[in-house]
C-alpha cells in the first residue's frame, strides 16, 4: 500500500469537510393532545410558533445551504399555521420530514401531503391496542392513529413508525412489531430515553435496565451485523474533545421560542433567532465544542467503547449535571453488548472486494489526487481476505439497501466514506432532488451524465438520526466519476428558481 497518505488523516479531512449545516429540527409548537409519561418536554408551555418566526428561520436555513428540516412538537399538526409552514419550506426546496403522533390527519392535510410529498412522516406508535395505547399516552386515539397510518400509506406517502422503549412499554414491543408488520409499514425503536430537557442532574427513571435492553437487542436480526461492525472498529480512542458528534454544526434544534440549540438534549436559552443569526450561533457552538476538553482522568476520555455505548455528553449532563461525567448505565450496556457480539465469521468474495476497493480508490484519487495502482489492490485485498473484520460490513450493507459505512484498511486504519444509493423507486423527494441535480449538471457542464449515485453521511447529532445525503456522485459516459456537494448545487440552482 502506498504509504504516502495516511488514511486516518483522510478520514478526519472528510469528517471536517462534512461539518456544514444539513439538517434542522424545528419545534413548531409544544402544545400536544397527548400526555405521554416519557415525554422530554415535561410540563409544556403551551405555545405555538408564529408563521413569521418560522419564515425567518427557514430563510436563514436556506441561505446557509441547509438541505432538510424536521417539523416536530408537541404535536406539530396542531399548529394552526402548519399548512402554511409546510408549504413555505417545500416551495423553498427543502426536504421536509414530520414527526407526529398520527392522531390528527384532516382530509385537507392529506390532500396537501399527497400533492407535496414529505420526505417522510414518522409516526410514533405507542401501543398495540386501545388499552396499551391509553396507558402510555393517556389518549384514546389508537384506532384513529392506525386508520391515519393506513390513509397515508394508501396514498403513497412515505410513512414510517417508531417508538421509544421505556420501562412501561418494553413488554409489548413484540406486539407493536407485529402490528407494524400487519399494516406493512416500517417500524424502528430506540431504547434511549432521556430525562426532561429542562432538568439538571436528574436521575433517569424511565430508561430500561441494560439487562432488559440486551434481551431486546438479541431478538433483532439486524443487530448482530450492526454490533459486529462496531466492535471490530473499536480502536484506541484517546479523545480530547468531549463532544464527538456533529450537533450544533451539521444539525441544530430550534425550539418553539426561536431558541437555537445544538440538539434537543441541549436546550439552554443562550441563543435566540431574535437576537443572533443561526450562522453566528453555529460559530459559537463550534467554539464551545472546540474548547470543551476532557480532563485527564475523565472516564470516557480514552474509552474505546464510545461507538457502542451511545455516548452523548448532552444526555450525560441531563442525568449527572456534567458533560464529562457518564452515568454507569451507558458503560454497563456497552459491556453487555460487547460480551454478546464479539465473534463472527468471514466470507468475502472477490467481486465484493473489488466493488469495495473501487469505491475507496475512486474517492481517494478524486478527492486527494492520489494515484492508486493495481498493486495497491493486491496488497489491500490480501490484507482484508485474512481479516475477519469485513463480513459484517457487507451484511450491514445488504440489509440497509446499499449503505457502506466503514472500510478497513490494513487492519487498524479505516476510511469513513459512506455510499447511499437512492433507488429509482425511492419515495419522497430524493428522486426529485436527484433529477434536479442531473438537470443542473447537464445544463451547466454541457456533459451528459447517464449514470449517477449519491454519497451521503449519517447525521448522528440528535436522537432522530436520519440519513442526510450530502454529495452527489456521477459516472459520466467516459467512465470517470465526479462528486459534487449538494448544498453548493442547491444554492446555485434553487436561488434562481426562487424569484
Ligand atoms: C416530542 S415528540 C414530538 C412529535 C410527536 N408528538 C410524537 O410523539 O411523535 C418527538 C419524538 O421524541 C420522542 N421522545 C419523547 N420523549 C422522549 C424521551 N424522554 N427520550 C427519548 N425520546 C423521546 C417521542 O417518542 C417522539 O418519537
Ligand atoms: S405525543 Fe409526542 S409531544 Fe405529545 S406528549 Fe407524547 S411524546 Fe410528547
Ligand atoms: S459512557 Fe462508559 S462506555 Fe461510554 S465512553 Fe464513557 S466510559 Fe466508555
Amino acid at each position: 500500500m502506498n504509504e504516502e497518505y495516511d488514511l486516518n488523516e483522510i478520514n478526519q479531512q472528510i469528517y471536517n469537510s462534512e461539518r456544514e449545516l444539513n439538517n434542522a429540527v424545528i419545534e413548531i409548537n409544544d402544545v400536544c393532545n397527548f400526555r405521554c409519561d416519557h415525554c422530554y418536554l415535561g410540563v409544556k408551555k403551551n405555545k405555538f410558533m408564529s408563521l413569521d418566526l418560522f419564515k425567518k428561520i427557514i430563510d436563514q436555513l436556506y441561505d446557509l445551504g441547509c438541505l432538510s428540516i424536521l417539523l416536530t412538537g408537541g404535536e406539530p399538526l396542531l399548529n394552526p399555521k402548519f399548512k402554511d409552514m409546510y408549504l413555505y419550506a417545500k416551495k423553498m426546496g427543502f426536504l421536509v420530514s414530520i414527526n407526529s403522533n398520527g392522531s390528527i390527519l384532516t382530509d385537507d392535510y392529506l390532500e396537501m401531503l399527497k400533492r407535496y410529498n414529505p420526505y417522510a412522516i414518522e409516526i410514533s406508535l405507542y401501543g398495540y391496542d386501545e388499552e396499551s395505547y391509553k396507558q402510555f399516552t393517556h389518549s384514546s386515539s389508537y384506532n384513529e392513529v392506525i386508520n391515519n397510518i393506513n390513509r397515508l400509506k394508501s396514498n403513497n406517502i412515505n410513512v414510517k413508525l417508531k417508538t421509544v422503549i421505556t420501562k412501561n412499554n418494553y413488554k409489548y414491543l413484540d406486539k407493536m412489531i407485529k402490528t407494524s408488520n400487519k399494516i406493512k409499514v416500517p417500524f424502528r425503536y430506540d431504547y434511549i430515553v432521556f430525562p426532561e430537557v429542562i432538568s439538571k442532574g436528574h436521575e433517569n427513571s424511565k430508561v430500561l435496565d441494560p439487562y432488559d435492553i440486551i434481551k431486546i437487542i438479541k431478538k433483532d436480526k439486524r443487530s448482530k451485523a450492526y454490533f459486529n461492525d462496531k466492535i471490530i472498529n473499536l480502536m484506541n480512542n484517546d479523545t480530547y474533545h468531549v463532544f464527538q458528534c456533529l450537533g450544533g454544526e451539521q444539525s441544530i434544534y430550534i425550539d418553539v421560542d426561536g431558541g437555537i440549540n445544538m440538539c434537543v438534549a441541549l436546550i439552554n436559552n443562550q441563543y435566540n433567532i431574535n437576537n443572533i443569526s443561526i450562522e453566528l450561533a453555529i460559530k459559537k457552538f463550534r467554539d464551545f465544542k472546540n474548547n470543551l476538553l476532557f480532563k485527564k482522568d475523565d472516564k470516557c476520555k480514552s474509552c474505546n467503547k464510545k461507538s457502542i455505548c451511545r455516548y452523548c455528553p448532552a444526555r450525560f449532563k441531563l442525568e449527572t449535571g456534567a458533560f464529562n461525567k457518564c452515568p454507569n448505565w451507558y458503560c454497563q450496556l456497552a459491556d453487555l453488548i460487547i460480551n454478546e457480539y464479539d465473534t463472527f465469521e468471514c466470507n468475502l468474495t472477490e467481486s465484493i472486494l473489488k466493488k469495495m476497493f473501487e469505491i475507496v480508490s475512486d474517492n481517494m484519487s478524486k478527492l486527494y489526487n492520489t494515484k492508486i495502482t493495481d498493486n495497491d489492490y493486491k496488497i489491500w485485498s490480501n490484507n482484508v481476505k485474512d481479516n475477519k473484520k469485513l463480513k459484517t460490513i457487507i451484511n450491514y450493507n445488504e440489509q440497509l439497501n446499499g449503505y457502506l459505512q466503514y472500510i478497513n484498511f490494513n487492519d487498524e486504519k479505516k476510511i469513513c466514506i459512506c455510499e447511499v444509493e437512492i433507488k429509482d423507486d425511492h419515495q419522497g423527494d430524493g428522486k426529485t432532488f436527484k433529477k434536479l441535480m442531473v438537470e443542473f449538471l447537464n445544463k451547466h457542464n454541457g456533459k451528459k451524465y447517464d449514470d449517477y449515485f449519491v454519497y451521503g453521511n449519517i447525521s448522528t447529532s440528535n436522537d432522530h438520526s436520519r440519513d442526510v445525503v450530502t454529495h452527489l456522485g456521477f459516472k459520466s459516459n467516459d467512465g470517470k466519476t465526479y462528486s459534487i456537494k449538494i448544498s453548493e448545487l442547491r444554492l446555485k440552482y434553487l436561488k434562481t428558481e426562487k424569484q
